[in-house]
């Protein structure tokens, strides 16, 4: 067979879905959803502050691609579902939903109190359950969905007071599996990108220390640190129709990090 334009975009162009990307203003997440605008979905991004929601959607709409963003704080279950319902009203129900929210609080165990493990509990892990529950059966009702967390290095390995985080992203992975053995048999598949080290504001400190930046990137393969744009790719990949016998992984992006 010839090589077509059409054999590309048949596996892997995004026209007519609509996508929900939670922590859509920064990072992997302002990353991953303009991958998916720009592979043609139309994309709702979430987030608590409205400047960088707004620049976000201003570039994806001088590209031509169709975002919105609404605003919302995920860390209190009546906040989720304020979140889904806005959203939902944007372009619809939602067929692939990303979960990219988080954050990492880092207090040394011993100091780690009541607060943070319920605030980092809310967002990284119940966030993307409730959304799964709102999201989930809608999905495989229609017949197509896709799911895709973000979880990280610290489900797999202990690393700088990972804390109520690593435990977080452990259990996103576990329900990421949860989810697959629910409705993949309904054309839903689960997914989980895990990065391992990648300069992004929530790394803001670490990042600024030269020789643990060079250090990390040491112990990956590809020998440099993650970049958000490192996402792009697999995250087109886990929303399209080409990924569709892939369900209930946890798929490392991150140059070689976790097999050195
Ligand atoms: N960077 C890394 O090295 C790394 C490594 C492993 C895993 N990860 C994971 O990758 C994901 C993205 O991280 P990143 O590095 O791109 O972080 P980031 O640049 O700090 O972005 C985090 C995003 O989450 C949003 N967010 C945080 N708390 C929220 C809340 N309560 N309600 C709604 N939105 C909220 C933030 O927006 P607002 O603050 O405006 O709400 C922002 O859009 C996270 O799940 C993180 O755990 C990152």
């Amino acid at each position: 067979m010839a090589s077509s334009p059409s054999y590309l975009s048949d596996l892997f162009s995004l026209d007519g879905r609509t996508a929900l990307v939670t922590g859509g203003s920064s990072g992997i997440g302002r990353a991953v959803a303009g991958a998916l605008a720009r592979a043609g979905a139309r994309v709702v991004v979430v987030a608590r502050g409205e400047e960088q929601l707004t620049a976000t959607v201003a570039e994806l709409a001088a590209d031509g691609c169709r975002a919105a963003w609404v605003s919302g704080d995920l860390g209190s279950r009546e906040g989720v579902r304020a979140v889904a319902e806005e959203a939902a009203g944007v372009f619809g129900e939602p067929d692939i939903l990303v979960n990219c929210a988080g954050i990492n609080l880092r207090p040394p165990m011993g100091e780690l109190d009541e607060e943070v493990w319920d605030a980092t509990l809310a967002v990284n892990l119940e966030a993307p359950f409730l959304l799964g529950q709102r999201f989930g059966p809608g999905m495989a009702g229609r017949g197509f969905g896709r799911i895709i967390h973000i979880s990280s290095q610290q489900a797999h390995r202990a690393f700088v007071h990972s804390g109520a985080y690593g435990v977080s992203k452990g259990a996103l992975e576990s329900l990421a599996r949860s989810q697959a053995e629910a409705w993949s048999p309904y054309g839903v598949t689960c997914n989980t990108l895990v990065p391992g080290f990648v300069m992004t504001p929530l790394n803001a400190r670490l990042s600024s220390d030269r020789g643990r930046v060079s250090a990390l990137a040491a112990r990956t393969m590809a020998g440099r640190n993650g970049l958000a744009e490192d996402f792009e790719g697999a995250a087109v990949f886990l929303a399209s129709r080409a990924s569709g016998y892939v369900t209930g992984q946890s798929i490392h992006v991150d140059g070689g990090f976790s097999v050195h």
